[in-house]
């Protein structure tokens, strides 16, 4: 491959002219049926996508801020609650807590994975919260406020730590929602249950998109809950369609949030290639690591622990020259990315309740180092090497200048 030939973050346009066909044909009989909300395909997608997560119930929405936000009122989060979640994540898990009419709370990372801390959720309910001996409802000491859920959020393609999560939950009666949007497929070993689990199904429900980046991706908007709890997914199928379950009888007032049906009828096409496509990232991700770890580049590469099967919807690097590195592959013609640049406490509407600096170092320290690489499943061995060599002379320009001005990099 030239040199000069561009590398993109991503590629969404080479997978769908291999599969234009098939989609094309799902166009054609939407088309001929005018079936463009609910029906079959719509009903066959979630019954597909509720077998692919090990889960028994599954309701296609419009996103998966939606997703987030008709599982945390169909599981019986109030407003007025606070839920806690990850300030290292798309601000839309944040949004959606609002959205709810909840008040969003933040846990920190575990500085390797990304994901929450068990030990900061720990030391967050211990030190701020109470059990309330009439209710049994966790409330928050200083406002007195109900602490009804948390969001681990399964970051870049990898699950949280959800053993201690899980049994943090159960002591404080708090409701689990999984933010599972960048993890369709990824996998957790369970100690306690001593098996692995899908990502999805392991909390009371979870969220799952199908933005068009994502691994299993619409091409449109999209998303979908993921629960084991039939009365939590009638209430979902509810408030995605302005709460009724009977047309025009309304038990409440919901949402316009349903699954599209051609964006269903994608989805579905998709689906059997996502196993195929999720191991082609695994092995992006461990040649990367090869490649990376035999340079160098002093770069710090993902960690999977022995708990986890990632899915690499992101593979993120870390670097405290991440601008320079980032400037270098922008000149190289490379593509990459900044997943997050702000962690969502430090956003403005945020700022503007009360969250700053140095509330959640480890997301903020690594808000200011990671950088994402080029990982889809068409991405060439070629392509890689050229990646990972435009990184390895980066480290060597670096070395050379730290060898001709220490101070510089002091
Ligand atoms: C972690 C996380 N949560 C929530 C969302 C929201 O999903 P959507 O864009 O489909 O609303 C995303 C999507 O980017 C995400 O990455």
């Amino acid at each position: 491959m030239a040199d000069n030939q561009k590398i993109p973050f991503l590629d969404l346009a080479s997978l769908h002219q291999e599969l234009e066909q098939e989609l094309l044909a799902i166009f054609q009989k939407a088309l001929r049926t005018a079936a463009f909300i609910a029906g079959p395909m719509v009903e066959e997608f979630e019954s597909e996508f509720s077998r692919f997560c090990g889960a028994s119930q599954c309701v296609g929405v419009s996103s998966g801020t939606d997703a987030i936000r008709f599982a945390l009122m169909a599981s019986g989060v109030q407003a007025g609650d606070i839920v806690l979640t990850s300030p290292f994540t798309f601000i839309a898990t944040a949004e959606a807590i609002s959205q709810a009419g909840a008040r969003a709370d933040f846990v920190d990372i575990d500085r390797r994975t990304y994901t929450m801390d068990p030990e900061e959720l720990r030391r967050y309910l211990e030190k701020n919260c109470v059990i309330d001996g009439e209710t049994g409802h966790c409330l928050h000491k200083a406002s007195g406020n109900r602490v009804s859920a948390v969001i681990p959020v399964h970051l870049y393609g990898q699950t949280a730590d959800m053993d201690p999560i899980l049994e943090l939950a159960s002591i404080y009666n708090l409701i689990v929602i999984e933010d599972a949007c960048q993890a369709h497929g990824a996998e957790y070993f369970s100690r306690k249950e001593n098996g692995w689990r899908k990502a999805g199904s392991m909390g009371r429900a979870a969220a799952f998109s199908f933005y068009p980046g994502k691994n299993l991706g619409a091409c449109g908007e999209a998303g979908a809950v993921i629960t084991n709890d039939a009365a939590v997914a009638r209430r979902v199928r509810m408030l995605r369609d302005h709460g009724q379950a009977r047309k025009y009888y309304h038990e409440m007032e919901g949402y316009n949030g349903r699954l599209d049906a051609i964006q269903a009828g994608f989805l579905r096409t998709k689906l059997p290639y996502l196993s195929n496509w999720n191991e082609r990232r695994r092995e992006i991700a461990a040649r990367y690591g090869e490649l990376l770890s035999g340079t160098s580049t002093g770069l710090v590469l993902p960690y999977e622990p022995s708990w986890s099967r990632a899915v690499y919807h992101l593979y993120v690097v870390r670097t405290e020259e991440r601008e320079q590195l980032l400037e270098r592959l922008t000149k190289a013609g490379i593509g990459t990315g900044i997943h997050y640049p702000v962690p969502v406490h430090l956003q403005r509407p945020y700022r503007l309740i009360g969250f700053k600096d140095d509330d959640y170092p480890v997301a903020e320290s690594a808000a200011n180092e990671v950088l994402s690489l080029p990982i889809y499943p068409g991405l060439t061995p070629a392509q890689q090497d050229r990646v990972v060599e435009e990184i390895a002379e980066f480290e060597r320009s670096m070395e050379r200048a730290f060898s001709v001005q220490p101070s510089a990099r002091a």
